[in-house]
C-alpha cells in the first residue's frame, strides 16, 4: 500500500508580526508543490483564521494544539469543537513542548479533527537503550482509546526531543529504525491494515538538506517540520519525494 508523503509545517510561536505571516503564506502560494503530497501549515493560534483564509487551497492548516473540553472556563484554551466550526482541519497533540496525549486525542477526534500525534524519547532515554520502550508507552496510552476508524485520522510524528530545534538531526537509520518498529507495534497493538495505512512522519531539525535522504527511507512518510518551515528551504521539504 502506497502512503501519501506528508509534509508539516510547525510555526510555533513565530512569526511575531501580521506582515511576517502574510510573507509566510505569500511563499507558499507562490510555490510550486508537489501534488502527491499533503502539506499542513500550523501557525500560532491567532493566526489560524486569517492563513486559512489568505492560504492556498491546496495546503491545510492545523492547530497546535487544543483542549479536551468542548466549551467552559478554560481560560486560554482553544476547544476541538471551536476549531471543527472554524474549518480548522488538523491539530498538533502531545507535542514534547507540551507533552500530554490522553483524553485531547479523543476530544479531536470527535469534534472531527485529523490529529498529527507527536511521540518521541529524550536523550538519556536514547542512550539508555529505552527509545522503542518509551515510543510504545506513548502511543499505548492512545491505542487503548481508539477505534479501528479513528486510526485513518491520525498521523503519528516521531519527535525524538534531542533532536527538536538543535540542529541535531536523527540520522536515516535511526528514523527508519525507530519507524519500523512503531509500524510493528501497531501492527501487534491495533492491526496490521492499521500499521500498512498510518503515516509516520519524522521532526527534529529537518531542513531541506538533510529531507532528501530521510524522505528514502521505506517508512519515513513525511516530516512536521519546525524552524525550516518559516524559510523558503520548505517548499524543497516539501518536494522531497518529487
Ligand atoms: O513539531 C516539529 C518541531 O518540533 C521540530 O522542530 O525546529 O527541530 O524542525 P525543528
Amino acid at each position: 500500500m502506497t502512503r501519501q508523503f506528508f509534509v508539516g509545517g510547525n510555526f510555533k510561536m513565530n512569526p511575531v508580526s501580521r506582515e511576517a505571516k502574510r510573507a509566510l503564506v505569500k511563499t507558499l502560494n507562490d510555490a510550486t508543490l508537489d501534488p502527491q503530497t499533503e502539506v499542513v501549515i500550523a501557525p500560532p493560534s491567532l493566526y489560524l483564521i486569517p492563513v486559512l483564509e489568505l492560504l492556498r487551497k491546496d495546503v491545510k492548516v492545523s492547530a497546535q494544539n487544543c483542549h479536551t473540553k468542548t466549551s467552559g472556563a478554560f481560560t486560554g484554551e482553544t476547544s476541538p469543537a471551536q476549531l471543527a466550526d472554524a474549518g480548522i482541519p488538523y491539530v498538533i497533540l502531545g507535542h514534547s513542548e507540551r507533552r500530554t496525549l490522553f483524553g485531547k486525542t479523543r476530544a479531536a477526534l470527535d469534534a472531527g479533527l485529523r490529529v498529527i500525534l507527536c511521540v518521541g524519547e529524550t536523550l538519556a532515554e536514547r542512550e539508555g537503550g529505552r527509545t522503542q520502550q518509551v515510543v510504545e508507552e506513548q502511543l499505548q496510552a492512545v491505542v487503548a482509546l481508539l477505534k479501528p476508524e479513528d486510526w485513518s485520522r491520525i498521523v503519528i510524528a516521531y519527535e525524538p526531543v534531542w533532536a527538536i530545534g538543535t540542529g541535531k538531526v536523527a540520522t536515516s537509520a535511526q528514523a527508519q529504525e525507530v519507524h519500523a518498529d512503531t509500524r510493528k507495534y501497531l501492527a501487534s497493538a491495533v492491526s496490521p491494515v492499521v500499521a500498512e495505512s498510518t503515516r509516520i512522519i519524522y521532526g527534529g531539525s529537518v531542513t531541506a538538506a538533510n529531507s532528501k535522504e530521510l524522505a528514502g527511507q521505506p517508512d519515513v512518510d513525511g516530516f512536521l517540520v519546525g524552524g525550516a518551515s518559516l524559510k523558503p528551504e520548505f517548499v524543497n521539504i516539501v518536494n522531497a519525494r518529487a
